[in-house]
């Protein structure tokens, strides 16, 4: 586990390592057009964690990265590279799903973010390679000078080839931490802390309004963000996230991106005007009922 000083962030998010779960478990039968979220810490052991090239201060809303000058994508391009060991048949389907995000997110029929390949001017773009496990720099890295690893595993066991988990990746890509790092969210979701892995506790951490940005939506059970209840849980049987607001509500769906994922990624990017008026919309004015150990922002851990 890399610790790497308080201000030294997090700039990747290890996210999903979708390990290959028997079918009964990676559908919960209530919620059959959902796939769920097989999420595993295996992909975490040390050799896969990519150190963060800088010792910057994030700022996010799934929450979105703070500064944004510093973390969105200019123009909203985002170019990318796939590695050889991504099969043809594979990246096809990761570009669909690239596709897919830009005409979610297009405003009035105009393209609000894009993904391309890079040419040979381009100095800053992603590398989509098959890796170990399913993870993702959040944000731009700014002028970064080095690789942006995305890794899209596909194995014999595990695969990240999933509609959701890709566009999840590729969010947090364009400057998105996970949904329950929201500062608001213990007003919503309830940390099973007693359950959760102790060295996959920094994946539950919860962001303060200094760090990240929620762009004035609401909490958002539906994310494409969130995790699943049972999210690096030590028993499986029992969760590591309740929702609290509503505790049948299904969280960790991988489908695709919400409707309040896309109006975050259009504000972020400045597609779509925030409410100029802060009473309409603002979830900040919510305090968090815990203060647990839900203050611990910037661990420079790695989120899965
Ligand atoms: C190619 O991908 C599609 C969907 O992504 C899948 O249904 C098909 O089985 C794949 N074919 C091969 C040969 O992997
Ligand atoms: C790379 O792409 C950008 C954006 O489309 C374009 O402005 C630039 O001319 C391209 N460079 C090369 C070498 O093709
Ligand atoms: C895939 O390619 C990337 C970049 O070339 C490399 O870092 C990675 O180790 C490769 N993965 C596998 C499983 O071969
Ligand atoms: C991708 O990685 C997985 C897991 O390491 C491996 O089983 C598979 O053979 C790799 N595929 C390619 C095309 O390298
Ligand atoms: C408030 O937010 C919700 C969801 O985030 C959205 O549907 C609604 O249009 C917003 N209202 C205003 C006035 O922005
Ligand atoms: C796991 O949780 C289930 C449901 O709460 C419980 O029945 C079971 O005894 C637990 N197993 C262990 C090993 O604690
Ligand atoms: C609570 O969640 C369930 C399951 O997603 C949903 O059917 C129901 O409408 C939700 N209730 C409210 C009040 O949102
Ligand atoms: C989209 O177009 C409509 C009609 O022209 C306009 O009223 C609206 O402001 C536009 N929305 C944005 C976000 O530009
Ligand atoms: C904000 O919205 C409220 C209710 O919609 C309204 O009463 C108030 O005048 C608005 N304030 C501003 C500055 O627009
Ligand atoms: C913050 O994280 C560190 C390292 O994971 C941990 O030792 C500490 O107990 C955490 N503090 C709180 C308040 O959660
Ligand atoms: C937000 O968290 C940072 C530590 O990550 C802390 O330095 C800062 O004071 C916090 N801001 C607020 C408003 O609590």
């Amino acid at each position: 586990m890399l610790l790497l000083g308080y201000w030294t962030v997090i700039l990747l998010n290890f996210v999903i390592n979708v390990r290959c779960v028997p079918a009964s478990q990676s559908f919960d039968a209530t919620q059959s057009r959902f796939i769920s979220n097989p999420e595993r810490n295996e992909g975490l052991v040390g050799g896969d964690i990519v150190p963060p090239p800088f010792t910057k201060s994030l700022t996010g809303r799934g929450v979105a990265v703070r500064p944004a000058w510093y973390h969105r994508w200019s123009g909203g391009v985002v170019p990318y590279e796939i590695a050889g060991n991504i099969t043809v048949n594979n990246s096809i389907f990761i570009v669909n799903q690239m596709r897919a995000m830009e005409s979610l997110t297009q405003v009035n029929n105009t393209q609000c973010i894009s993904f391309r390949p890079k040419n040979a001017t381009d100095l800053y773009y992603i590398t989509i390679f098959n890796g170990s496990g399913c993870y993702a720099p959040v944000g731009s890295w700014g002028t970064y000078n080095g690789v942006r690893p995305v890794s899209l595993m596909h194995g014999t066991y595990s695969t990240c080839m999933v509609s959701g988990i890709i566009q999840h990746e590729l969010t947090h890509v364009l400057g998105f931490y996970h949904e329950q790092s929201r500062p608001d969210r213990d007003s919503y979701v309830s940390i099973q802390w007693a359950n959760i892995d102790p060295s996959q506790a920094f994946n539950f951490d919860m962001y303060n309004d200094t760090n990240v940005d929620t762009q004035m939506t609401s909490y958002d059970y539906g994310s494409v963000m969130h995790y699943e209840r049972t999210a690096f849980a030590i028993n499986s049987s029992g969760p590591t996230i309740i929702p609290t607001q509503n505790t049948s509500a299904f969280i960790g769906q991988r489908i695709q991106l919400s409707s309040i994922d896309i109006l975050e990624i259009q504000r972020y990017y400045g597609c779509v005007q925030l409410p100029t008026n802060s009473s309409t919309n603002t979830s900040t004015a919510t305090t968090p009922t815990s203060s647990s150990s839900t203050t611990n922002v910037t661990t420079g851990m790695l989120i899965n």
